[in-house]
């Protein structure tokens, strides 16, 4: 695939399965990651693989989460819930978390850094799809949960940017290219009114 076929070829696949990205992939869609524009190259991205029994371990920590959500609200932890977060991450064979780390930087404002993080994440998405994965980007309550971001070193000023789920297709379930149409996208200059 060139880069074109590439950019319209990512969809994403709600089911992943094994085989997860071989060590190989994975590294280069790590440095794909890495290569992201980043104004001052201050690297505000921090990744994390979650494979193997690390997805089971940390949707123990998700479940945890939504439970301490629940106190926090004053609610009652709804049992399917508490279930779909412990096991969530079981819809790929490997997660792959993107975070922003906040940067000190006199010149580069977090919205700029947490552009370079959403651009990471979008490069892994695409060099995944160059190399046949399947890949979502997902995020949800935990990406702004306090104990979740602890959980992943980050601290609390930082941001979860994406919850990658990476693998294979399901036989016969690759998705057809994106088709995008530009309606409403065009803002004309001068504004006609
Ligand atoms: C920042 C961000 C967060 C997202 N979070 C979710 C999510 O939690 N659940 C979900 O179903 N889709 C989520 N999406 C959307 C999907 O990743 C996907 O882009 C969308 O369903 C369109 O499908 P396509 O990628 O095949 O065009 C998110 C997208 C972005 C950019």
């Amino acid at each position: 695939m060139d880069a074109l076929e590439v950019l319209f070829a990512r969809r994403s696949s709600g089911r992943l399965v094994a085989p997860a990205p071989t060590p190989a992939d994975l590294q280069t869609i790590l440095r794909a990651a890495a290569a992201a524009p980043d104004h001052e190259r201050l690297r505000p991205f921090r990744f994390t693989v979650l494979s193997g029994s690390a997805l089971e371990a940390f949707g123990e920590v998700l479940a945890d989460a939504y439970d301490a959500r629940c106190g926090a609200a004053g609610t009652e932890p709804v049992a399917a819930k508490r279930d779909k977060e412990r096991t969530k991450l079981g819809r790929a064979p490997l997660v792959l978390v993107v975070s922003a780390v906040r940067r000190p930087s006199a010149k580069v404002p977090w919205d700029e850094q947490l552009a370079a993080a959403a651009a990471a994440a979008q490069n892994a998405c695409l060099a995944a799809t160059a190399l046949g994965y399947g890949s979502m980007w997902r995020t949800g309550d935990p990406s702004y949960d306090p104990n979740v971001k602890a959980a992943l070193g980050l601290d609390q000023a930082d941001s979860i940017v994406a919850w990658l789920y990476l693998g294979s297709h399901r036989d016969g379930m690759t998705p057809p290219p994106n088709d995008p149409n530009l309606d409403g996208l065009l803002l004309p200059w001068p504004p006609t009114d």
